[in-house]
């Protein structure tokens, strides 16, 4: 396990698509997984895509809270997805906040599609297949945007609701 360097925007590594697995069970690809969830965690992120560490792999991890509270604190679930397919399910889109590790500090409004379906596989070769909204379903597209070298910035509507979170906090306390 090692805590890898997060590519900020600008960095070439995030500007291009990453390539599929061909075998989910590949040491390597069990190593990048473990070195992701410890990199997400030291960062304090929700999730993290491979390219974001400089790896052209569809590969992406993300932590999510539980919906129940569990003695104050929120249990989290961790997800791992490899080759990634995701599909939009009704034509409703939802902006809201997003933050990325690539971009720290930053914030921006984004649409995105409400509700999704997401197949994928996990490193043990288990088939994953969902459906998400809200909160899960940003997440998921967020992310799996990164494996097509799509930054958050690059959907934003109006630019003006994009900026320094400690700079906007005023006007959007809930930041
Ligand atoms: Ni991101």
């Amino acid at each position: 396990m090692a805590i890898r360097d997060i590519a900020r925007m600008g960095h070439p590594a995030l500007g291009r698509p990453a390539e599929e697995v061909a075998d989910p069970k590949d040491p390597a690809i069990v190593e990048l997984v473990s070195d992701m969830i410890e990199t997400m965690h030291a960062a304090g992120g929700v999730g993290l895509a491979a390219p974001q560490i400089a790896v052209p792999k569809r590969v992406l991890v993300f932590e999510l809270p539980v919906a129940e509270e569990v003695e104050g604190a929120r249990e989290r679930a961790l997800t791992v997805l490899i080759n990634p397919v995701i599909e939009p399910v009704g034509t409703e889109m939802e902006e809201g906040w997003e933050g990325c590790l690539s971009l720290p500090g930053m914030a921006g409004l984004v649409p995105r599609h409400a509700k999704v379906r997401y197949r994928g596989v996990t490193p043990a070769g288990e088939a994953i297949a969902r459906e998400a909204s809200g909160f899960h379903a940003r997440v998921v597209q967020h992310e799996a945007d990164h494996l097509d070298g799509i930054l958050y910035p690059m959907r934003i509507k109006d630019l003006a609701h994009f900026g320094y979170v400690d700079e906007m906090e005023k006007k959007h306390p809930e930041l």
